[in-house]
């Protein structure tokens, strides 16, 4: 899961009756990205159609991330700038809806509404299939609605069963919620318990986002690799057999899945990445550190070691996969010694992107109660942690250079004629081409490594055939 993508969905509602506009603004996973092409989709029946900024929209929605305090306190301060476009708005004699979703609404609902009485409703991510509800209640009401309940019944049961929009790349939430309580997550009291949507329902939405237009997908969970949905057969299905169906389906290029916890790799998903061509050989597995001392303490339920023999046994499986991880420092009691452990296994592994993150306490988890570190002893350790996860991700880079990978292309660049798309290591790449060909895997000669992306040019097929292709060994 990466986190904090704080990107801005700009998924287009349709079928207006009177042209609205709802303005949502995404924190966070990309669970939460899903949550908020849905919610587009819910308001598009009453009127509202996506909006790119929030100055004059008729809705705001704010849907937020409670993983570290950063990410929570950003809301409030987005709060005062919402409460001065409504203001702005009202002077003029319109209206605005302000409505906060997502893991901050869940954790900190109450707190909202008396910090921030402008805001409307309040919604968290399993409620928010009543959203239409919501807003009528608050227009009747004027405001002041809370629902951050744990419906007995998923919402997947009542959000509307087509998918109207997709992009190129489309998240799909089969997972959700966890039962791991690693002790400085809030994730088990933001998003509840765990629960897999059955797999006829995950390949229903599959086939709509493909007939959509998709032609990536990305399986989403929490824990995805915890999944075990009620398969056709009435038996348990794993993830390794839920990707083998859905590769499966007619119009699927590519197929991801995202966030693993290393505990709930099986044999099954190690031969999914060795048998399914679409499986792309790309893997976000968070390690958190290299102690096994403070993976105790973290509740991780599982060694280093673990995590060592589980690559290995995937890069036996397919040897061309690139790791990605999540790794927290100046966790409660981590010595100098733990923080060595965990660059010994960041030097062993080899990343070839990753995300890090100083240990941040939050309310009601175990961790906030412990000793903490000073705070220069945390900030020192990320800088050094980080320079190494960066040299890596060079590293890894610069191997592309001179390979042909074959490159969706999913949308404009930044410049006029130039097209962005990813690898099949998640890269950004970006390529001179028209806007007719978003939608195509097109394969590109990568020439130079840019601050944030690769950059490269389409060649033909027959020069594509005989580079290394996409089955090379990973630089890093
Ligand atoms: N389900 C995923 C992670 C979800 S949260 C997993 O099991 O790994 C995404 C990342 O945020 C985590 O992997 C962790 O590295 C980081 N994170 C979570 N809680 C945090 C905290 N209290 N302080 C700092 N980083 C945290
Ligand atoms: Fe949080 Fe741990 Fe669950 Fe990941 S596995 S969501 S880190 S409690
Ligand atoms: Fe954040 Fe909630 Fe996702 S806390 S990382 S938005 S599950």
């Amino acid at each position: 899961m990466s986190p904090e993508l704080a990107n801005t969905t700009t998924v287009a509602g349709a079928f207006p009756q009177r042209a609205k506009r709802v303005f949502i603004k995404t924190y966070g996973c990309q669970m939460n990205a899903y949550d908020s092409a849905r919610m587009a989709e819910l308001v598009a029946p009453l009127g509202y159609q996506a909006a790119e900024r929030a100055e004059g929209a008729d809705l705001v929605i704010l849907n937020t991330c409670h993983i570290r305090e950063k990410a929570a306190e950003k809301v409030f301060s987005e709060l005062g700038k919402m409460r001065r476009l409504k203001s702005a708005r009202g002077a003029q004699g319109g209206a605005m809806l302000i409505a906060v979703a997502g893991c901050v609404a869940q954790a900190e609902g109450t707190e909202i509404l008396q910090r921030a009485p402008f805001v409307d409703i309040v919604f968290g991510p399993q409620a928010y299939d009543r959203l239409p509800q919501l807003i009528a209640e608050a227009e009747r009401d004027g405001g002041g609605v809370l629902d951050t309940s744990f419906p007995a019944e998923t919402k997947f049961e009542r959000l509307p069963a087509d998918r109207r929009v997709a992009g190129v790349s489309a998240f799909l939430s089969v997972q959700e919620g966890c039962d791991k309580f690693c002790t400085f997550c809030v994730v088990p009291y933001t998003r509840g318990a765990e629960f897999s949507r059955p797999v006829a329902q995950v390949l229903a939405e599959a086939r709509g986002l493909l007939a959509a237009g998709a032609r990536e997908i990305t399986l989403l969970g929490q824990n995805v690799n915890a999944y075990h949905g009620e398969g056709p057969d009435g038996g348990s299905w794993g993830l390794g057999d839920l990707l083998s169906a859905v590769a499966a389906l007619p119009g699927l290029q590519r197929l991801r899945y995202t966030t693993s916890h290393p505990r709930d790799v099986d044999d099954k998903l190690i031969a999914a990445h060795r048998d399914l061509s679409e499986l792309m050989p790309f893997l976000h597995l968070p390690v958190q550190s290299g102690s096994d001392r403070v993976l105790a303490a973290m509740n991780r339920r599982h060694k280093a070691d673990d995590y060592r023999r589980i690559v290995e046994r995937l890069r036996q499986a397919r040897p061309d996969l690139a790791l990605s991880s999540d790794f927290i420092v100046g966790f409660p009691g981590e010595s100098e010694a733990d923080f060595r452990a965990t660059l010994d296994l960041v030097e062993e592994i080899g990343f070839a992107q990753a995300f890090s993150f100083k240990y941040s306490p939050r309310p009601g988890t175990p961790a906030a109660g412990m000793p903490q570190l000073p705070e220069p002893v945390k900030t020192e350790r990320l800088a050094v942690l980080q320079q190494l996860l960066r040299e890596q991700q060079a590293r890894f880079n610069a191997g592309c250079i001179g390979r042909v990978l074959p490159i969706l292309l999913e949308k404009p660049g930044r410049h006029p004629g130039q097209l962005a798309g990813r690898s099949p290591y998640l890269q950004p790449v970006h390529v001179a081409a028209g806007a007719e060909r978003i939608g195509e895997i097109v394969p590109v000669l990568i020439r130079a490594v840019e601050p944030n992306s690769l950059a490269g040019a389409i060649v033909d097929a027959t020069a594509a055939a005989s580079s290394r292709g996409d089955r090379g060994a990973p630089a890093a």
